[in-house]
């Protein structure tokens, strides 16, 4: 089984992109996925995908009740599937307070039970509701968590629980991890857990054209320190309509979203945009990165060709096993 957090030290690293782009590549690769957010704030992959709505209701059942145990109804109803086929536990309000919750529950039971506060095994709530309740090993090939990175407790219960890291990095400013830091970030997680956990991959993002970003981008690839697949372009305008899309960057092409002027407003529509080979190279490599993921790190069997159904246009296929893509016209 494929268990990942897409994980960054800092915020605006592409995390919510890539997360809902592994999953969907993953999905089409016959596995079948499941995503968590963990993430409360807005523009979290909840609202990517469009689900979600009752994420602001403080009676509605959520997935904070489930991890403190307290659920307000099935596990399953949580789930919402999107149109692209990928299975989402949406975020909701509550996880901004889960530290006080879980506060709380651990100030009763440790009280109920006479127990030391400390032993109280704060991190292993998600592990225990996942495998041990939901066994969700039994129903998903792929699990994903795009986490809040500033929230230790869900964060270390989402590593707990999934163990693997995919961490994507941006050049320059603050998303400039040093490659010790990473490792030594991995090792006090590790110490703190009581743990061991895998750093599946590093994924440079984001990666211009100047002699700065080059320079990055070659540092990382030349590290025996970890793998660096695939690294993935400045795609600002490919990514960003995602977020029209209501999907993945596959999605994007596939159904041709574009954001243009229009009788001088601001409009997204499908149908519009052009097909750029080199946006179809970005989805190649994150292919490459879900087949990379699933191979490399979890040893799994995936389908190495997916198809593009693009609108209007001839198909494409990107098969992973040949270098370069290859064109069909089945369209
Ligand atoms: N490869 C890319 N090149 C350029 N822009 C990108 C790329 N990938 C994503 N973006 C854009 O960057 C913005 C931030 O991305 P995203 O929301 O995925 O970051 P994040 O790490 O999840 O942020 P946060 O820390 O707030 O959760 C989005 O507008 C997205 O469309
Ligand atoms: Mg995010």
């Amino acid at each position: 089984m494929i268990t990942a957090v897409v994980y960054s030290e800092s915020g605006g690293t592409f995390k919510t992109t890539m997360t809902a782009n592994v999953a969907v590549a993953l999905e089409r690769m016959g596995q079948n996925t499941l995503v968590l957010d963990l993430d409360p704030q807005e523009g979290n992959l909840t609202s990517l995908f469009d689900v979600g709505e009752h994420r602001s209701d403080p009676d509605a059942d959520n997935l904070v009740k489930h991890i403190l145990d307290m659920p307000d109804g099935d596990f399953h109803d949580l789930i919402e599937t999107s149109d692209e086929g990928v299975d989402i536990i949406p975020s909701h309000d509550m996880l901004g307070d889960f530290t006080s919750n879980l506060e709380q529950k651990i100030s009763y039971e440790t009280g109920m039970k006479n127990m030391n506060r400390d032993e109280y095994p704060r991190f292993e709530l998600l592990y225990e509701l996942l495998w041990e309740k939901q066994k969700l090993h039994e129903e998903y090939d792929a699990i994903l968590i795009d986490p809040n990175a500033r929230a230790e407790d869900l964060l270390y219960n989402a590593i707990f629980a999934l163990r693997t890291l995919i961490a994507p990095v941006k050049p320059a400013g603050k998303g400039n991890l040093s490659l010790e830091g990473l490792d030594e970030l991995v090792g006090n997680m590790e110490n703190q857990l009581e743990i061991e956990i895998g750093l599946s991959c590093v994924v440079p993002s984001g990666v211009g054209q100047t002699n700065a970003h080059q320079q990055y981008q070659k540092q990382f690839e030349n590290t025996e320190a970890f793998s660096t697949p695939v690294t993935i372009g400045n795609r600002e305008s490919l990514m960003d309509a995602m977020w029209e899309a209501r999907g993945s960057a596959f999605k994007v092409v596939e159904e041709r979203w574009k954001t243009f002027e229009k009788d001088g407003e601001m409009v997204s529509e499908p149908g519009q945009r052009r097909v750029r080979d080199r946006e179809v190279e970005t989805l190649r490599k994150l292919s490459e990165l879900a087949w990379f993921i699933a191979t490399e790190t979890f040893d799994t069997d995936v389908e190495p060709v997916l198809e593009l159904d693009i609108r209007g246009h001839e198909n494409r296929v990107i098969d992973l096993q040949e270098d370069a893509l290859t064109e069909t016209t089945t369209a």
